[in-house]
């Protein structure tokens, strides 16, 4: 019988799946922080998001073909990426289980939309650490991958406090969320 850490070591050293060239999805890169995007009045949780660039001040977000915010992404060619603290885990992450395609999810989850600062049709929540404002620069591969990936320029920046500096929602894959515990600083 398979202990726990023998099914943990059989994953690790798993051989690529269908091509030689290509690996199996293997989700060994968590935890990330988790973010919130608005596009118009919808809002979803977001975990594949990265900065690409300081100057200009580019993030790539890669958005489900599935998602209902593809289209809106598309359509509005801007959005908003927020992120809350640890404290507000339990409405951010409902978010990610519902679709704006059905819901008005910011009236049920109790989200406080008001107008961006920069952003012409996309709404900013209330109350978050900090948020980005963004249009949208490029997407990429348009028919390739079961995500779209989005290359976006900051055009203003809501700062209210480091979300590293306090207790930011981290995930850590499937249904799983933590903050940060333990921290240090590295003097070279
Ligand atoms: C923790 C968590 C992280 C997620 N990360 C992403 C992500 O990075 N990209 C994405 O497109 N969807 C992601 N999702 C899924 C969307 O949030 C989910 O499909 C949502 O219902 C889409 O809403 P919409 O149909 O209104 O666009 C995530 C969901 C959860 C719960």
């Amino acid at each position: 019988m398979n202990r726990p850490q023998d099914v943990e070591n059989r994953v690790e050293c798993d051989e690529p799946s269908s091509s030689a060239s290509r690996a199996k999805y293997y989700s060994g890169f968590y935890p990330m922080h988790l973010g919130l995007l608005s596009v118009a009045t919808n809002l979803f949780p977001v975990a594949w998001w990265t900065p690409i660039s300081k100057d200009p001040f580019r993030f790539l977000v890669a958005v489900d073909r599935k998602n209902h915010s593809l289209k809106l992404l598309r359509e509005h060619g801007e959005a908003a990426l927020h992120f809350f603290s640890y404290a507000d885990r339990e409405r951010v992450v409902r978010a990610g289980y519902l679709s704006g395609r059905k819901h008005n999810k910011a009236a049920r989850l109790g989200f406080d939309l008001v107008p961006a600062t920069r952003l012409e049709t996309t709404q900013i929540v209330n109350g978050a650490d900090a948020v980005f404002e963004m249009t949208v620069r490029e997407e990429l591969q348009r028919e390739d991958g079961d995500h779209a990936p989005f290359v976006l320029d900051v055009v203003h920046v809501h700062r209210r406090r480091r979300p590293a500096t306090g207790q930011p929602l981290l995930f850590l894959g499937y249904r799983d969320f933590a903050t940060l515990g333990e921290r240090t600083r590295f003097r070279p």
